[in-house]
């Protein structure tokens, strides 16, 4: 038995995640987490909500609460969404918790001790209106290149050239309008991460698991040289800086860079986790407490990889202590919705509370996991959604009501006595060995689309089977024959169950409940002939209701029009 850590990127505050969020990191790491716990490993899969930060602050100010407010009600939104779509999570933390305001500081401390952390004076654009510094993206004014009136301080969406706010002409604030800004000076910790570049690097080079994306992100920006990072802001929405446990002079209105601490908070949730439930989490996160043994795996969007690969390295490498760093990091492209990406700011594509207000969340999960913009982007449109719900209840529905039934209405509910297997269940219990080792190895490799291709494979095994068994039509003639079918197709249903939980978990409990199968399951040994005579004759069993409801034209016609503001 492993013991697998398994952290999903942790979503922002600022509102309910869309669907792309969803099938670009939780999701697929739910798969993961829900697979290897049936496998029989120790898995901790932990998350949280990223809350620090100016878009936070606004937020709520905008929500007309005040910051902590506004994150307590939104964090509850989103974990129950999440458990709503069914991610297992160990733990969903906030950033914004006492045990992660502690260990960034103690990072931050034990960086500074090693001499990677330098105090620097930046010149910075205050606004005297909004009595605070603006972060570069909330300053507009006129691109001094092309002239655009609306150019972002960072860079301008007209001609994209890269730019210093500083460079705009007449600037003002995009929080309140006012043109009323100064340049002033504002000291700020550095870390210098350009003295981090060799171990860094050899860090990368000793990560053979590391996918080409997150690998060629990595050394794109070893290779450009790493820049020396701010890791303060002028804000008050955030970790207090301190030193030796007091505050640090000077830095009395600052607080740490929300992307300083938020990976930090991987650790920091699994210690909300062990403190809420008497658990231990050195032995997850500490070398030297048994954590060189666990297998730690992350799952985030591509943007986020150059984060994950230097920056979050960078903090555990140079604090010189023994943490757990990341052995497999998998990167997800974009989930497009016609014709662009998902997107939060412009409240484009579906939204996790509409889609689960539409429909259950099994339907949404076998789509973005057969459709998983994982190696390319991938689209959502409701003509493609409908389907895969179409196929799904085609191919697995359809199997386990068809037989459940027909076994209801000639065998009174019970799992037929009588017969023995023969040549057709010689060659399912092939077919369904060969297809599982599929599943199982795309499982383990973390191949999500293959997963549900290989998952579907076994399921169309099944009714091939039907199709050539025909029960229906032996129990006519041999009704020991019709019997053995009986037994099988319901023992091959139980271990649909069993290895479709991953991936549809509800649909997967439903079947298991109807046949008398454990939930949450166990994965099932190579050894078909045993696997498929598990449930023995006499058991009783239930037929489930409809698993899933196909999409009407009619319905995919309102959804489009209904969903069109958000084109
Ligand atoms: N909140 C970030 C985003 O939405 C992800 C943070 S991942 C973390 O892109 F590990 F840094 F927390
Ligand atoms: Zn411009």
């Amino acid at each position: 038995m492993a013991r697998i850590l398994i952290t999903s990127a942790l979503p922002y505050i600022n509102g309910v995640k869309h669907l792309g969020n969803l099938a670009g990191s939780m999701l697929p790491a739910d798969l993961y987490a829900r697979f290897q716990r049936a496998r029989g490993h120790e898995v901790l899969y932990i998350c949280a909500t990223d809350e620090h930060g100016t878009p936070a602050e606004l937020a709520a100010a905008a929500a007309g609460q005040d910051v902590m407010t506004y994150c307590e009600e939104q964090h509850r939104i989103q974990h129950d969404l999440g458990r709503g779509f069914g991610l297992s999570w160990d733990w969903f933390g906030r950033s914004s918790s006492p045990q992660n305001a502690r260990l960034t500081q103690h990072f931050a401390e034990a960086l500074e001790d090693r001499g990677f952390i330098e105090e620097r004076t930046d010149k910075l654009v205050y606004s005297i209106d909004d009595k605070r510094f603006l972060p570069d993206r909330y300053i507009q004014g006129i691109c001094p290149v092309c002239g655009y009136p609306d150019a972002r301080g960072d860079q301008c969406d007209n001609c994209g050239s890269l730019l210093d706010p500083i460079e705009l002409k007449e600037p003002y604030s995009v929080i309140s309008g006012s043109r009323n800004l100064e340049v002033r000076e504002s000291q700020h910790l550095y870390l210098k991460q350009s003295a981090l570049q060799g171990p860094i690097r050899q860090w990368v080079d000793a990560k053979p698991e590391f996918s080409s994306l997150a690998r060629s992100i990595a050394y794109k920006h070893l290779d450009e040289g790493l820049i020396d990072r701010g890791i303060t802001r002028d804000l008050s929405w955030g970790v207090p800086v301190t030193r030796g446990g007091q505050p640090r002079p000077g830095f009395e209105d600052k607080v740490f860079y929300v992307w300083f601490d938020a990976p930090i908070e991987y650790i920091g949730s699994t210690q909300e986790w062990a403190d809420a439930t008497g658990q231990d989490w050195q032995r997850w996160w500490r070398e030297d407490a048994g954590a060189k043994d666990v297998r730690y795996v992350q799952f985030m969007g591509k943007d986020n990889v150059a984060f994950h690969t230097v920056s979050f390295p960078a903090t555990i490498i140079g604090s010189g202590e023994p943490w757990k760093s990341v052995d497999n990091l998998k990167a997800f492209n974009w989930l497009n919705w016609y014709g662009g990406p998902f997107s939060t700011s412009k409240r484009r594509g579906v939204f996790m509370d509409q889609a689960l207000a539409l429909l259950p969340s099994d339907y949404w999960r076998w789509y973005l996991t057969s459709n998983s913009p994982e190696h390319s982007d991938s689209a959502f449109t409701w003509e493609l959604f409908q389907g895969a719900v179409r196929d799904l209840a085609d191919v697995l529905g359809n199997f386990v009501n068809r037989i459940l039934k027909f076994a209801e209405t000639r065998f009174d509910g019970k799992i037929p006595a009588g017969g023995e297997p023969g040549p057709l269940e010689e060659k399912l219990y092939a077919q369904v060995a060969e297809k599982l080792a599929d599943l199982t190895a795309q499982f383990e490799a973390i191949e999500i689309r293959k997963t549900a291709q290989a998952l579907r494979a076994l399921w169309v095994v099944g009714n091939e089977y039907l199709q050539e068994a025909a029960p229906w039509t032996a129990i006519k003639t041999d009704p020991e024959r019709a019997a053995v079918v009986v037994r099988t197709a319901i023992n091959l249903a139980a271990l649909y169950a069993r290895v479709s939980a991953p991936i549809i978990p509800y649909a997967a409990e439903k079947i298991a409940m109807a046949v008398g199968e454990p939930f949450p399951p166990t994965w099932p040994s190579e050894n078909i002939a045993v696997e498929l005579s598990r449930l023995e004759a006499g058991r009783p069993f239930s037929v489930p209701e409809i698993l899933f409801q196909k999409i009407e034209d009619a319905q995919v016609a309102e959804w489009t029009e209904q969903f069109q503001g958000q084109s």
